[in-house]
């Protein structure tokens, strides 16, 4: 479901909303069935659930409510203002504050600071939603209905933007999905460069499978002692050591809205690895791009590449091209693993770096 920019999904239905009411309302009873407390509702979000507990509270009580604002969007602005003051004499009565949802804590801070120059039999904190993992106040709060994880909610009198607070249910903001992405290209065809554009345009993390080596040999990791072992005895490192290898950065880069995946996987069980790997983490490669380019403007781009860098595998036209047939043997079967999926597309690598940018930004637009 579509809210002004942003998009929504289920997250409480009225059942369980209502049973969370019920419950405040229950344990606020047991304390105060024998006096009659006055419950001041926060103002706008709190309306439907002052509603609701007051017809779940049948006890004498009295109601009031007061009005505050501190969000913008989605997200708190730090400022609270308050709109509407306490205006019934509270003096010496037992004061429940109703809150909708209590996130930061700042609109609460404001909310005590008023009422701690009112002398006031006793003051408690009620809130139907608490946040407990971002609540940054001293106050422990005294009722609350649901401990919900810290994702911005709408639904039952809480807002996006002064929208969807009349829907009966609460929706939970949609995270954008991840966009993962597996990079091919020979060697020249410029896939380091375009993966940099890529990282910045799209907030992902480039993960080069050789860098990703030389960091772990060179820092003598674990994982990269072990690779050593092998590259010492002439022989591949295997692919569980790889993928370890990779499992780790994935993991170092929660924050990262996706990946680019470049140098790996090489193979067909490299990329059921991958695959396997992803699904425990509740991820998975959305698209993977072929850099495409002709052999022979490839050799000149890296010739003219192993003149400046020195690198020797750059320099010999031999060399080059029995990568170019290591690439064309291992990758035509990876090319129809991810054709299978629906997931291979292919891009044209010859032009400016701006060109190249954005045919690869057309198709990961699509995703
Ligand atoms: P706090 O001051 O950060 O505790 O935020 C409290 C106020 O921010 C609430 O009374 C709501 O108006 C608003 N708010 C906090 N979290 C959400 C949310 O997830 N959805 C909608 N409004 C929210
Ligand atoms: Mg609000």
């Amino acid at each position: 479901m579509q809210i002004h920019d942003k998009f929504f999904v289920p997250f409480l239905s009225e059942d369980q909303i209502l049973a969370a009411v019920k419950k405040v309302a229950d344990n606020i009873a047991e304390d105060f069935k024998n006096e009659t407390p006055i419950f001041v509702g926060v103002l706008n979000g709190s309306f439907m659930f002052v509603s609701d507990f007051l017809k779940a509270y049948q006890h004498p009580c009295e109601v009031t409510f007061v009005k505050m604002s501190s969000y913008e969007g989605l997200t708190s602005t730090g400022i609270v203002e308050t709109l509407l003051d306490v205006s019934e004499n509270i003096e010496g009565k037992s004061v429940i504050i109703l809150e909708d949802i209590i996130d930061s804590g700042r609109t609460l801070k404001h909310l005590i600071h008023m009422f701690s120059n009112i002398n006031v039999k006793e003051f408690k904190v009620a809130s139907l939603f608490y946040k407990s993992e971002v609540y940054r106040g001293e106050y422990p709060i005294d009722y609350f209905g649901i401990d919900i994880p810290d994702k911005f909610i709408v639904g039952y009198g809480l807002d996006y933007n002064e929208l969807g607070r009349n829907f009966r249910e609460v929706y939970q903001l949609k995270q954008p999905d991840m966009i993962n992405l597996v990079l091919f290209g020979k060697p020249g065809a410029g896939k380091g460069t375009q993966a940099e554009f890529l990282k910045e345009k799209y907030n992902l993390k480039h993960i080069s499978t050789g860098d990703v080596f030389r960091y772990n040999i060179k820092n003598n990791t674990d994982l990269g002692l072990l690779a050593k072992s092998y590259i010492d005895n002439g022989d591949l490192v295997p692919d569980e050591v790889t993928i370890k290898m990779l499992q780790e950065e994935v993991t170092k880069n929660v924050a990262a809205s996706g990946f680019i995946f470049d140098g790996f996987p090489r193979t067909t069980v490299q990329a059921e690895a991958l695959d396997a790997f992803l699904m425990t983490k509740n991820m998975k490669i959305n698209a993977t791009i072929a850099l495409e380019a002709n052999d022979e403007v490839l050799i000149q781009r890296l010739l003219e590449r192993g003149k400046l860098s020195g690198r020797s595998d750059d320099q010999d036209e031999d060399k080059i091209r029995n990568r170019f047939d290591e690439y064309n043997q291992k990758t035509a079967p990876l090319k129809n693993y991810y054709q299978e999926q629906g997931k291979f597309h292919s891009v044209d690598g010859i032009g400016a770096i701006d060109d190249v940018t954005a045919r690869l930004a057309k198709v990961i637009e699509t995703l």
